[in-house]
């Protein structure tokens, strides 16, 4: 484990390089070696196959671990909320980090799952209190970690962070939404995609959240753009929609951990719906399409998976 400081932010992991897997196979070919080289090595009477596999092994162990290239290579960004006087520890180490949201840089690394151990110590006048939580990310991930008591976090599991419009406009045109479509964004912030989805391709939309302030935004926003008659937006708890009519066209900016929590609604979409993700994975399903859209506030990654390949079909 390695504390490094990168512009600004704190990044705690392993040196990246070289992948636990290829430390591993490594160190067996060597304990393996040295055994038959202990065993049989220097007895004239050591048969030509055994000799072969020695050949071998030793020329395996001799070809360096593969490197990953720098393009391989991406972050690991956490978001992680405590009360403000908590130490925060990641992997047990101590981030000597101040106030409420914190945030963690990983270095560069190589595909793979990896799972960071996050630790608050909050001080308490009966004595200090632990929160421990466990986050499996891959990189290019951004997660968002709230080690807050219920009562001290806000009720949204992800904080409103609209889609810039050009990005909404790419996404629209990269489900190839039609005026047959139905589109539902779960957790609409200001509604925009909704209302662009009605005031474009002329399809019924609706917008769900579960922040009163977004849904007055999303109401004014219909308002203003006079679509009423085709846009509906609702509080209600994204996890307790049925998505198995209804929707033809879904779309989320949620967080990974919770486009993985979503999943078992997602496959109940019918035959032919699509699903985008804007900037987030989920879980570990290759999507059917993907396009980065360049903005001001940088680069956008977009995510389209048909709901026949959400259920694995
Ligand atoms: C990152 S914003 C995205 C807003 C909008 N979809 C967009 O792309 O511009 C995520 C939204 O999800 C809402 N949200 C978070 N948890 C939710 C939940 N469990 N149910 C409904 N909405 C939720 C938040 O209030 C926030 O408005």
């Amino acid at each position: 484990m390695a504390f490094r400081w990168n512009r600004g932010f704190r990044w705690v992991h392993r040196a990246p390089g070289v992948a636990a897997r290829d430390e591993v196979l490594g160190l067996v070919g060597w304990t393996w070696l040295g055994l038959h080289v202990i065993r049989f090595h220097g007895g004239r009477r050591t048969p030509m196959w055994r000799k072969a596999i020695l050949a071998a092994w030793l020329v395996a162990c001799l070809i360096p671990a593969r490197v990953p290239g720098q393009d391989e290579l991406k972050r690991v960004m956490l978001e992680i909320y405590v009360p403000e006087k908590a130490q925060l520890l990641i992997e047990g180490q101590d981030t000597l980090s101040k106030g409420t949201k914190r945030k963690f840089l990983s270095p560069p690394l190589p595909p793979g799952k990896y799972t960071y151990t996050i630790k608050a110590i909050i001080p308490d006048p009966k004595g200090p209190r632990t929160v421990t939580s466990r986050v499996e990310v891959r990189p290019g991930d951004f997660e968002s970690i709230d080690l807050r008591d219920a009562g001290e976090r806000p009720i949204p599991d992800v904080e409103y962070e609209p889609t810039p419009q050009q990005v909404v406009d790419a996404l629209l045109r990269l489900a190839r939404v039609t005026r047959e479509d139905v589109l539902w964004d779960l957790g609409c912030g200001d509604g925009r995609i909704p209302v662009t989805a009605a005031r474009v391709y002329g399809c019924q939309s609706r917008g769900f959240d579960i922040d009163p302030e977004r849904i007055k935004d999303s109401l004014a926003n219909v308002r203003g753009h006079g679509v009423e008659k085709l846009v509906t937006i609702e509080k209600r708890d994204i996890f307790t929609l049925d998505l198995s009519h209804g929707p033809t066209v879904v779309t989320l900016y949620l967080l990974p951990r919770l486009n993985e929590r979503l999943l078992p609604q997602l496959r109940k979409l019918p035959a032919g719906a699509r699903v985008i993700s804007v900037a987030h994975r989920i879980a570990d399903i290759k999507p059917d399409a993907q396009i980065a859209v360049e903005t001001e506030l940088g680069v956008f990654d977009l995510y389209l998976w048909k709901a026949e390949t959400l259920r694995g079909k």
